[in-house]
């Protein structure tokens, strides 16, 4: 790959090496900030009875650096590298690019500061206040303006599937945000959503699935396009498979919101419509998950050497578990049973952790010698250390809340024959506290997996490449 740098000299690779670095600083960082709110769960004195440092300010920080810091910045460090590389073309401005890049971590900064002094709009993955908001839709704009731009000028006439998925999820993600985000402000810091009621809470739920089906999905199914190919070192399994899935999923998607949102005062058909759709998005999301499986075909072996595959594959696996319990759970009848317990939760992090952290973290493996020059990342060994510390937690997290959900649900709807509840709220809180401490354990394994990631980045970065020959098996890669 480091010929490339030669062969192309003419990319900008400044950018990507940015976001690149920032989005293992800022992964350590919100996942952190997840283990803290985990501890928090189980020893609530760590909330210091400080305002600022309380489990509900501190959520939102966590949830924002994780999805928008962390997963942001590996977004726009593919994005942005991959449409240089297949249209064989620089990136169409650089001075756009410097401004995406200082921009976004402005607003990240902002959101720092704003969040655990408790200045929120209340709208779940929308929190920032409306001054945020519109520095926030700038960055937006000159990140599609360049990223469109690139492909105008490209040299190569075909569009490859990555660049569909990436240009999907920065449109919808522009609409969603620009038409949520409508509010009226009272003061700099304060303001009010223009809808109200039921309105406001399907437009909220419509811009959080899709938040969840633009930003969390198909943008990281841009990444998976392209990196998985080029790690296995095999063409896509099917390509035509690749084209349907981005028109499939794209059209259904955007339909699936009001799942979020039954026995609500949503009219009912809309809540069945949300249910079928959902239902529906089970196959597309199925069949790009088997695309990218099926890739590795006539190089399995390579599993057993490479742990940067290994993480590409693996998060394609929790990619299909979690498409096959959203559908799942958006059965009207399984929400009743999951529905504000800590079964949602586990099929959060299923998704975040298991399939957007682990493709993330794979792609920028990749990337990180591609972009600083280096035959390979310093030790193959680090790799595959941070791969079995980032399973293993990701699956404790989840099988904690699996179980701690069902526990709670089942608990909560157990009614006496005089038709009192059979258990007291705090009962089914009690009954949850070790899997409190389970997950928290799988979160510190995590957060461990990532130090070794950022040591593995830093020696890469200063490493010259007589350190490098020391290590025989990574030739393998
Ligand atoms: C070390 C890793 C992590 C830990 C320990 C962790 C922990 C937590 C905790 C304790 C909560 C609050 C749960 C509750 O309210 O009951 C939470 C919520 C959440 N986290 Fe994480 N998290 C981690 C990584 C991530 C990552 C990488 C992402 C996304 C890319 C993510 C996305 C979310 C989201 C979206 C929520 C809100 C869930 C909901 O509203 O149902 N987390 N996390
Ligand atoms: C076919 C795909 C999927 C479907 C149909 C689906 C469906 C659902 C359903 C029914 C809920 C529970 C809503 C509730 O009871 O409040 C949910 C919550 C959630 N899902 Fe999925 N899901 C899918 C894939 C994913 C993936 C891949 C991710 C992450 C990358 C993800 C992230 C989330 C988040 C963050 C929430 C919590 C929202 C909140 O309440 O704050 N989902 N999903």
């Amino acid at each position: 790959m480091s010929e490339a740098i030669q062969v192309h000299p003419e990319y900008n690779y400044k950018v990507i090496r940015q976001f690149a670095v920032m989005t293992v600083v800022w992964g350590i960082i919100g996942m952190a900030m997840g283990v803290f709110i985990a501890a928090q769960l189980y020893w609530p004195a760590l909330n210091f009875d400080t305002p600022w440092l309380t489990f509900s300010r501190l959520r939102p920080l966590h949830t924002n650096a994780v999805i928008f810091a962390f997963g942001g910045c590996a977004l726009f460090a593919t994005s942005l590298y991959v449409v240089q590389r297949t249209s064989n073309v620089r990136l169409f401005s650089d001075k756009l690019a410097t401004f995406t890049f200082w921009g976004w971590q402005a607003v990240i900064v902002l959101a720092v500061i704003t969040l655990p002094m408790g200045l929120t709009s209340s709208k779940e993955y929308a929190e920032l206040e409306w001054p945020i908001d519109i520095l926030l839709a700038l960055v937006w704009v000159s990140y599609i303006i360049n990223f469109f731009g690139t492909m105008v000028i490209r040299k190569v006439s075909h569009i490859y599937v990555a660049n569909w998925f990436f240009g999907a999820f920065m449109i919808t993600v522009a609409v969603l945000h620009i038409a949520n985000s409508m509010v009226i402000p009272v003061s700099l810091t304060k303001s009010y959503s223009i809808y109200a009621g039921a309105v406001d809470a399907m437009i909220q739920w419509w811009y959080g699935h899709n938040a969840v089906g633009f930003f969390l999905t198909a943008g990281f199914l841009g990444m998976m396009y392209y990196f998985v190919p080029k790690q296995a070192g095999r063409p896509v399994y099917s390509y035509r498979l690749s084209v349907v899935h981005f028109w499939a999923l794209i059209s259904l998607y955007i339909w699936a919101g009001p799942h979020h949102l039954h026995y609500t005062a949503l009219p009912d058909w809309t809540q069945s419509l949300g249910m079928a759709m959902s239902i529906i998005l089970f196959v597309p999301s199925w069949g790009g998950m088997i695309n990218g499986i099926m890739t590795l075909s006539g190089a399995w072996h390579k599993l057993r050497t490479d742990p940067i595959l290994r993480f590409l594959v693996v998060s394609l696996s929790f990619y299909g578990m979690s498409t096959f319990e959203g559908p799942m759970m958006a059965i009207k009848t399984v929400n009743a049973l999951s529905h504000y317990t800590d079964w949602t939760v586990g099929h959060v992090h299923s998704g975040a952790l298991g399939w957007v952290a682990m493709v993330s973290i794979g792609s920028i493996y990749h990337l990180i010698p591609v972009l600083f020059d280096k035959p390979r990342m310093y030790s193959i060994k680090l790799i595959n250390v941070h791969f079995w510390f980032a399973t293993v937690g990701v699956v404790l997290y989840i099988v904690a809340m699996w179980m701690s959900g069902v526990l709670q649900g089942l608990m909560w709807r157990a009614i006496n024959d005089d038709g009192t509840l059979t258990y007291s709220f705090v009962e089914s809180l009690e009954a949850s506290k070790p899997f409190y401490f389970v997950r928290f354990l799988g979160g510190v394994l995590v957060v461990i997996g990532m130090l070794i990631m950022a040591y593995n980045v830093y020696r890469t970065i200063k490493s010259d490449s007589k350190e490098q020959a020391v290590e025989p098996e990574a030739q393998a890669v």
